[in-house]
Order: C-alpha cells, then sequence, then structure tokens
C-alpha cells in the first residue's frame, strides 16, 4: 500500500517571461513504513517535492495523495497531524526565545490537545532527551540536542509520515551518525514512513530501502539501494553520483 503518491506534479514559479519551472512531471510512490531518499543536485527540486507535500505551496498541479486520500491545494489540519517536515537546520525551525517546553507545547495548543506535561515528558525520552531539557532554550542545546528537539516537535503530533530535508547534515560528523539512528529507531517503533533528501549516499545506503535521484525537476529515475550499493543505476548522472560518493568517502578513508 502506499503511503504517499506523487502522479505528474509539476510546479513553476514566476510570471510570463521570468517564469521557471521547477518540477517538471514527477512521479513516485513511497510505501507504508518505507524510509525512501530523495537524492540530486543542488537545484533540482528535492525540497520543493517536500514543501509541495507538506502543504507550503498551493500552486502545483498534479495529483498527490497520502495514505490513499487525495491532497487538497490548502493546507487542513488533518495533514498537519498526518505530516511533519523536520528541516537541516533546526536553528531556524525553533525560536530563539522560546523554551523546549513551549516549542513542544505550542503543536499541542493549536490542535486543543491536552495533558502538555506528559505528553512533553514523553516525547523527549523518545529522542533521547531528560526531563530538564524542557527548560532550556535553543542557545543551550549542542546541534544534536536541537535536532532531537526538533524531531520531537515533528512527533509530537504523532504523525505517520515525516519528510525529512536533510537532516544530518548541519551537525558535526561525530553527531549524524547518532541522529541517523534516532531517527531508524523511531521508524521502526512508531511504524513511521520517511521521505527523506540528503546530499549522501552512504546515509541512502544506511537508511533507505528505495530512492529517487532527480536532476533539473525531474526523476531520473527510481531504484533499490540495493541495486544503488551494487552500482546498478541505469542513468548516467546516477552512476557519477555513485562513482563521485565512492571518491569522497575513499579520501575520508584516507584523511
Ligand atoms: N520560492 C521560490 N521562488 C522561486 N524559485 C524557487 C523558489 N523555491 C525554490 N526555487 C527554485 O527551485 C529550484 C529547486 O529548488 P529546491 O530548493 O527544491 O532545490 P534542492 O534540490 O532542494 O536543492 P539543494 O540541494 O541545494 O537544497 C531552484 O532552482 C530554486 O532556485
Ligand atoms: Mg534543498
Amino acid at each position: 500500500m502506499a503511503m504517499i503518491e506523487i502522479q505528474s506534479l509539476n510546479l513553476s514559479f514566476g510570471l510570463d517571461g521570468s517564469r521557471v519551472q521547477v518540477l517538471k512531471d514527477v512521479n513516485f510512490q513511497v510505501r507504508e513504513g518505507e524510509s525512501f531518499g530523495l537524492v540530486g543536485e543542488s537545484g533540482s527540486g528535492k525540497t520543493t517535492v517536500l514543501r509541495c507535500l507538506a502543504g507550503q505551496y498551493s500552486h502545483w498541479e498534479g495529483e498527490l495523495r497520502i495514505n490513499g486520500e487525495r491532497l487538497g491545494r490548502t493546507l487542513d489540519r488533518d495533514r498537519c497531524r498526518r505530516v511533519q517536515m523536520v528541516f537541516q537546520d533546526p536553528y531556524g525551525s525553533l525560536h530563539p526565545r522560546h523554551t523546549v517546553e513551549t516549542a513542544l507545547g505550542e503543536p499541542l495548543h493549536i490542535h486543543g490537545i491536552g495533558q502538555h506535561r506528559e505528553r512533553i515528558g514523553a516525547i523527549l525520552s523518545k529522542v533521547g532527551l531528560n526531563d530538564s531539557f524542557r527548560y532550556r532554550y535553543p542557545h543551550q542545546l549542542s546541534g544534536g540536542q536541537r535536532q532531537r528537539v526538533a524531531i520531537a516537535r515533528a512527533l509530537i503530533l504523532e504523525p505517520r509520515i515525516l519528510l525529512l530535508d536533510e537532516p544530518t547534515s548541519a551537525l558535526d560528523v561525530s553527531v549524524q551518525a547518532e541522529i541517523l539512528n534516532l531517527l531508524a529507531d523511531l521508524r521502526q517503533r512508531e511504524g513511521l514512513t520517511y521521505l527523506m533528501v540528503t546530499h549522501d549516499l552512504g546515509v541512502v545506503a544506511h537508511l533507505c530501502s528505495r530512492v529517487a535521484v532527480m536532476q533539473h525537476g525531474k526523476v531520473l529515475e527510481t531504484l533499490d539501494t540495493n541495486d544503488l550499493v551494487r552500482g546498478e543505476a541505469s542513468d548516467p548522472y546516477t552512476r557519477m553520483l555513485i562513482s563521485c560518493s565512492q571518491h569522497k568517502s575513499r579520501d575520508r578513508d584516507c584523511a
């Protein structure tokens, strides 16, 4: 059963002469409980696909379905509860003058959900932070702790889908694996479905079962991670991505 279905998704920005088509007939599906990767060069449209699903744009064309239900162009409460996004830079997504408790309580408040204290305590523990963190401000957290709070905020409404936009690329290398492991655990324990943008094919290999490769607003191909790892991509651009990433990891090993 497909949890996310994207069919003939098209999106342009600008008017007339300056109009640029950013998504060109994008198609792919993510199964329930799957972790699906989205890779491709900078500006290829990866974040834009996530933003369409998260309801941040309303002028796309095509069809988007979540759990079989067709999405409208305006964001409704129901979609907020089912689909949440985690960004690359948790500094940008957390208000600097709000404590963790306020940040986590806000979505509950908006959606009229009670028992804030208990829910906040429970979600903090799920992301590996003890209860004392609820009184901290974002600047009093390490990068990894901040991203844990951002993940907690995304999960507090108990969504079924997380849209992850390079969730570890702003973090120190030593912390990246920690957050990736947390995400893998959470997906299993909570039965979540992930659509994850990343630049790192190592992250895809570690976390995703399938991946779509984007270039210039199009999906070039969708392939199983096993095939990606074995170098069995058919598109020349995908082959180049694989070869670059192999060089990179070799350089890293040599460093
Ligand atoms: N609000 C906007 N108005 C105009 N153009 C936009 C807007 N948002 C994105 N774009 C353009 O759409 C294209 C795709 O952007 P997008 O952010 O989806 O790329 P990306 O694949 O996520 O890149 P990166 O890997 O650098 O994050 C880019 O050329 C970008 O300049
Ligand atoms: Mg992006």
